[in-house]
């Protein structure tokens, strides 16, 4: 079928003064997205039946778009980099941890603006599975705020607040599963054949068996298998994460359908910012690990020139935690733009490398594979986050070098569980085989040795550590995100072990309630809180005068810093230099330069003490 029929069903359900905007935006997406789709579903009978109808539920989600968003959108289509700038910083946090509800976090707005924040990632706040949830990761309504949390008018009320106060809200878009009382996975257990169809539902093992031979494990030791028998389906649910989490079978257009209108109806509450959770594992193939597939890549394409249709001011995100090389995909290209920012988990896992190995061996490799990227997308950066740092997605780069990475791996992994007379108290997560590398778990503070310190230089070191790594992040050119209670040096919350729920699960361990007397003395740089919180605050604010420091100015390597240091020139005029060792290094400055955190003209050789950075532009 033509075009524009399809073009036609969107834009008969708009007003006379929405039609012109919207017929614009289509003439660019509907032949992209209705290309994909075609790939996706097209062999269908019913194909042009449903796309019409996808295309009348767009137009009325895009009819509903508040005027104030609307705005929004014309004013980031215009300036469509608007988020590659250094003034762009996230922060993120769950809400019950960070305020207590949506309103306790609105009442830390001037907390946020203080330090520079202008995107807020909270952890997942939408109504979710009762029982335990993978700290909200099963949703069981997109629609409704969880009621522990406020309501949906908090929501709208908090997202206008933070727009008022020039902070994006990010919020999980948890799109790969659902929780098994979402209303579809009920429904599917009361036996309804259209339910049944959202999920992968297998009548015995016999499939499962033969996806299992090359299945990874996510969960290896909580929750074995990919496969959880339902006996109110009398079959077998994939469940790639926990058994209550059902992943969706997005072979089936109708799931496509209801969760792009689901993103849709929460953009409209004034969520700008999407993180696609776990979208690797989207489309399942047999004979594969079921990531990363072609089609995965297909469905994310078209969820985004559907942003684009509807709400072009709205950024997706990809999490997907997988080798540096699968990574640049997800931003996807000029022709065929994907999401506008994806975790650079790479970086992140290969900073701890450097600091385990006090060599940045590895995190150079990282950062030569890390390719440049297409126009209006970035890499996220952190230091932490809620989940564990993965080591094995640094496989490839382990080996560069001629080393086993398994072992190399293993090793940074028991370093920071406290093994081999390493500072760091963190605790490892979960493998299949204990002689892998597992994850690691820990606040920063922890992982870099300040909760094991006994005097003030091992604090002072630890310290260091710190903002060595939040200052990588910070320069590395991306948007960084900084991870709550790691500003005021939070160390590891171990009151998991005491919820029978968690106690497995030592991803709990970063993942503290916000401390308030370390808040108090956040301007007291006699405390720990205080030196962190100001140090890091100063860096933010350096980064934001300089424009060199933005996401997509260039970034090279220097390779004359020895080893144990890394130097990375951002363009002519700004260079980061970061011992990552614990021995002093030297390195060389051609022409006069400006420390900037020091305030201090330098030149020549430059002795970096123990885990020093020096921030310099050229004077
Ligand atoms: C993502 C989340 C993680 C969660 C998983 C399943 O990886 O970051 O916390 O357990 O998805 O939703």
């Amino acid at each position: 079928m033509p075009s524009k029929v399809f073009s036609d069903r969107l834009l008969a359900v708009l007003s006379d003064d929405l039609r012109p905007q919207a017929a614009q935006r289509l003439a660019a997406a509907e032949p992209v997205l209705r290309r994909l789709l075609a790939g996706l579903y097209g062999e269908r009978a019913d194909f042009d039946a449903w796309l019409g109808d996808l295309m009348e539920s767009l137009g009325a989600l895009y009819a509903a778009r508040p005027a104030e968003l609307r705005a929004l959108d014309a004013k980031r289509a215009a300036q469509p980099e608007w988020f590659l700038s250094q003034r762009m910083l996230g922060y993120c946090a769950y809400v019950q941890n960070f305020g207590g509800d949506l309103n306790g976090v609105a009442a830390r707005i001037p907390y946020l603006r203080e330090l520079g924040v202008s995107y807020l990632h909270l952890l997942p706040f939408l109504r979710p599975r009762e029982g335990e949830n993978d700290g909200g990761f099963a949703v069981s309504s997109f629609d409704e705020v969880d009621p522990a949390l406020g309501s949906n008018a908090d929501l709208d009320a908090l997202t206008a607040q933070l727009r008022t106060a020039g902070i994006s809200l990010c919020s999980d878009f948890i799109l790969n599963h659902v929780a098994d009382d979402h209303a579809w996975a009920l429904a599917a257990k009361a036996g309804d054949a259209g339910a049944r169809a959202m999920f992968h539902v297998f009548p015995d093992r016999a499939m499962p068996d033969r996806y299992e031979r090359t299945l990874g494990q996510v969960f290896p030791q909580v929750a074995p298998g990919n496969f959880s028998f339902v006996e109110a389906l009398d079959g077998w649910a994939w469940t790639t994460f926990y058994p209550y989490q059902w992943d969706l079978n997005y072979a089936n257009p109708a799931v496509f359908a209801e969760m792009a209108a689901a993103l849709l109806r929460l953009a409209n509450r004034g969520i700008e910012v999407f993180r696609l959770d776990s979208t690797a594992f989207l489309w399942k193939r047999e004979g594969t690990n079921s990531m990363n597939q072609p089609e995965a890549h297909q469905l994310l394409q078209a969820l985004r020139a559907i942003v684009d249709i509807v709400a072009p001011g709205v950024l997706l995100k990809a999490e997907a935690i997988v080798p540096t090389r699968e990574l640049p995909a997800y931003l996807g290209s000029a022709a065929a733009p994907e999401c506008h920012i994806a975790y650079h988990s790479s970086l992140m896992a290969a900073g701890w490398v450097a600091l385990a190995e006090q060599d940045t061996g590895m995190l150079r490799e990282v950062i030569r594979n890390t390719p440049a990227l297409p126009a209006a997308a970035t890499w996220l950066s952190y230091v932490r986050c809620h989940d564990d740092i993965g080591w094995n997605v640094l496989r490839a780069e382990a080996s560069a070098d001629g080393s086993d990475s398994a072992a190399r791996l293993a090793r940074v992994a028991r370093f920071f569980s406290g093994a081999e007379g390493s500072y760091a108290t963190g605790a490892a997560f979960q493998s299949t085989d204990p002689n892998a590398a597992h994850g690691s778990n820990g606040m920063a503070a922890s992982l870099t040795g300040l909760q094991s310190a006994a005097t003030e230089e091992e604090r002072a070191l630890a310290l260091r550590r710190m903002l060595l790594l939040h200052g990588l992040a910070l320069s590395f050119g991306a948007l960084p995100v900084l991870y709550m209670g790691d500003e005021l040096a939070m160390e590891n919350d171990y009151s998991y072990l005491h919820r029978p729920q968690h106690a497995m699960d030592s991803r709990w361990l970063q993942r503290p309630v916000f401390d308030q007397q370390r808040w108090k003395h956040r301007y007291d740089v006699s405390t720990v809180p205080g030196a962190m919180h100001q140090a890091l605050a100063k860096l933010v604010r350096i980064r934001s005068r300089h424009a060199a420091l933005a996401a997509n100015a260039p970034r090279a390597l220097l390779a004359d810093a020895p080893e144990g240091m890394l130097a990375l020139a951002r363009g002519a005029r700004f260079l980061t230099l970061m011992n990552f060792s614990g021995q002093p290094q030297r390195f060389t400055l051609q022409g006069e330069w400006r420390e900037c955190v020091a305030e201090q003209a330098t030149s020549g050789t430059l002795v970096l003490e123990p885990y020093a950075m020096y921030w310099l532009e050229r004077e």
